[in-house]
């Protein structure tokens, strides 16, 4: 079926414009041109569309409006703003709501680009409410601690960026957060982003701040509903995986950016946890407390339990943010990278041992034969299976330079 795409623009001339740009997509995509935000929720309530674009700017109803609209209406639609505004307030105001921004003008290749990317999204998590409650999350909670920590950076009279980065880049929940915004054309990207930390220093005080104090980009987990304790493991070992994975990319001999990206991917890896844990609290609890007792694999169970598991719940969250495909496929396949349709991307398996690393660590696991979690037949279709000791004290050697 051909997907459907709805563009939103009070400016028939930029319609026009698209149109023409786009005009060698027309046999795989619907595209449907209006001129403003009631024309669209008008045909919206009609017909069901996978992508809308707006631009900001609109007479009646803004884009921003626009998109708060299509969110509760329409949970399931892909959100983008197409813009050439540039009030940064206005901007960072779409960011809770736009799932992605893209600044005017833009060139074909690359409007083609984000928007067939969010159509691969769909291969990752099936048509269910935890798929609409993931495109309405706003940010993913974070420990209250690391929250007030923040925070009081920014109110300080003087804030340090590099504080404000440090403290950013130890929590993924903040990180993936700031990415999606660094990620957003709008701020002119860089062409490499080596580390949340320089992303934060990237977008400056005068974006991080009104950012977090007054769009509240981030948000603190009710400690009444979960246990922090199960969030804080998560954190410490997302950071601690991260550590293994640049460790291991460093020395396979990777180039700075992949062994930047493994860090961040490894970071990453377990964001779904979170979404998982804030969207189904106790019995989330309870599946973390049973997969840690019985050492029993945790992706399988959430698999079984609420018919996906976090790897895909993360990868479709950060997917919808535009954070860079690489990331996203590492995310997506860390527990089953034999299913991965490109199973030799190169940080897959960093990320897919390191992950299983540092939990056997963690648990003492790795004396007691084989380690938990890897797969073997990966390993050896890919030709890694000699690695692993190797990799294995590289491990204890990041762990180590973590710790101390
Ligand atoms: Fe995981
Ligand atoms: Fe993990």
């Amino acid at each position: 079926m051909k997907k459907r795409i709805l563009f939103v623009d009070d400016d028939p001339n930029v319609l026009r414009g698209l149109k023409r740009m786009l005009r060698s997509m027309r046999h795989e995509w619907d595209m449907v041109f209006v001129e403003s935000g009631n024309a669209a929720l008008e045909i919206m309530a009609a017909h069901g569309f996978d992508v809308v674009l707006t631009d900001m700017r609109m007479p009646e109803m803004n884009g921003v409006e626009l998109l708060e609209e299509v969110r509760t209406r329409h949970p399931e639609t892909v959100r983008m703003v197409l813009s050439g505004y540039s009030d940064p307030n206005m901007i960072l105001q779409s960011v809770r709501v736009a799932h992605q921004y893209i600044s005017k003008p833009t060139n074909p290749g690359e409007l083609k680009d984000k928007i067939s990317r969010s159509f691969a999204l769909a291969d990752l998590l099936p048509d269910t409410p935890l798929l609409k409650m993931i495109s309405n999350l706003e940010a993913v909670p974070i420990l209250p601690a690391m929250y007030r920590q923040v925070r009081a950076e920014l109110e300080k009279e003087e804030p340090a960026i590099g504080r404000v980065g440090g403290i950013i880049s130890r929590d993924p929940a903040m990180a993936a957060k700031i990415l999606q915004v660094v990620n957003s054309s709008f701020f002119g990207t860089p062409r490499h982003i080596e580390s949340p930390a320089q992303a934060v220093t990237f977008l400056g005080l005068d974006t991080i701040k009104p950012l977090v104090l007054t769009v509240k980009a981030f948000s603190k987990f009710d400690p009444e509903k979960i246990p922090s304790r199960d969030l804080e493991q998560i954190q410490s070992h997302s950071i601690r995986t991260g550590a293994v994975a640049r460790a291991i990319a460093k020395a396979k001999g990777l180039d700075k950016g992949l062994t930047d990206d493994a860090f961040m991917a490894g970071l990453l890896h377990d964001l779904g946890k979170p979404v998982l844990m804030d969207r189904f609290q106790d019995d989330y609890h309870a599946l973390l407390k049973a997969s840690r007792e019985s050492g029993c694999s945790l992706y399988q169970a959430e698999n079984e339990a609420f018919g996906v598991c976090h790897a895909k719940a993360g990868a479709y969250l950060l997917g919808l943010w535009g954070l860079p495909q690489a990331i996203v496929k590492v995310v997506g396949f860390h527990h089953a990278p034999n299913q991965c349709p490109c199973y030799k991307a190169t940080l897959l398996p960093v990320v897919h041992i390191a992950n299983a690393l540092t939990q056997a660590e963690d648990c003492s696991r790795i004396e007691e034969g084989g380690i938990p979690g890897i797969d073997q037949t990966y390993l050896e279709r890919i030709g890694l299976k000699g690695c692993l000791q190797d990799w294995t004290k590289i491990c204890r050697e990041a762990l180590d330079r973590e710790k101390g």
